[in-house]
């Protein structure tokens, strides 16, 4: 039920209907018994500045922010922590009562969330890491590794220059490289992350020579629809043991749900069964 009271939080992005942060959400809601209600945003580039500046004040709890939005949304913050700063990307913006917004970026712990979840003897610090790509979510990754212990990372992309941004930015654990000389990066891996958007639903998929991963590397992909991709296909016919994005979709979304609401998720609501359902699958 809704209430006066009923505190409100939501999701923007563009598209937005197919998010499913919505089913999260509000399945935490309810099992925490939580007068409180999440709800999806479509808003257009041009109007998202002033929808989210029109919810100063905490009228709104906050926002999860999602594709396009997450580099305009840390530029329109007026605290921001460390680890979004580290991925220049917010996915949270909280609204605090005096008029603030705070920028958060909880999606390096859902991936580290997913890595526990599902490649439980996985130690970021034992082996290189290689990440696909270079953009926000990329930059993100080897930011959260590098929090979590790693010390060779190996960010591959397209157009070399963005890699090379990114291993400027982080240091000299994170070293550049072109797709073209990916065989050469994913030798001797634990892990390989595809951050790219390629392999989304109706986007070609990405050419990368996975078998040059050791047999024992751990192969994740971002991307959750499909939820298994053709990259993740690809490294379950060659045997490598795969951890896929809706576990990372899950795992930032945990903080996130506490960050508006002030308390951890309820345990005990499988969540990832309904997220699938809503998937189709
Ligand atoms: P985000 O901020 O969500 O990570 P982005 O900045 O658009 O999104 O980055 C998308 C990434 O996917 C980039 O690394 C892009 O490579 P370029 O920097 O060369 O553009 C990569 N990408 C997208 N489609 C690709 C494809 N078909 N093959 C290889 N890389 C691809």
């Amino acid at each position: 039920m809704i209430t006066g009271a009923t505190r409100l939080a939501g999701v923007v992005g563009q598209p937005i209907s197919h998010s499913m942060s919505p089913i999260l959400h509000n399945a935490w809601l309810a099992a925490a018994g939580i007068d409180g209600v999440y709800v999806p945003f479509a808003v257009t580039p041009e109007a998202f500045a002033a929808f989210v500046n029109g919810l100063r004040g905490g009228s709104v709890a906050g926002l999860n922010v999602t594709v396009p939005f997450k580099t305009q949304a840390l530029a329109l913050a007026d605290t921001i922590t460390d680890r979004a700063r580290l991925a220049q990307a917010a996915n949270v913006l909280v609204f605090q009562e005096d008029g603030g917004i705070l920028a958060d970026n909880t999606d390096g712990l859902g991936l580290l969330a997913a890595f526990a979840q599902q490649a439980p003897g996985f130690d970021p610090a034992a082996a290189p890491l290689a990440i696909l790509g270079a953009g926000g979510a990329a930059r993100g990754a080897a930011a959260a590794f590098l929090s979590a212990g790693a010390t060779d990372i190996r960010v591959i992309n397209r157009t070399l220059a963005r890699a090379q941004e990114i291993a400027a930015d982080l240091g000299p654990a994170v070293r550049a490289y072109g797709l073209d000389q990916a065989a050469q990066a994913f030798e001797g891996v634990g892990a390989l992350i595809n951050a790219t958007s390629a392999g989304l639903s109706g986007s070609a998929g990405l050419d990368a020579p996975l078998a040059a991963t050791p047999s024992t590397a751990v192969v994740m992909d971002m991307v959750y629809k499909p939820l298994i991709t053709p990259f993740l296909a690809q490294a379950r016919a060659l045997g490598r043991p795969t951890v896929d994005g809706l576990a990372m979709l899950i795992g930032q979304a945990v903080p996130s749900f506490a960050a508006f609401y002030g308390q951890t998720p309820p345990p005990g609501v499988d969540v990832r069964t309904l997220a699938k359902q809503a998937l189709g699958l």
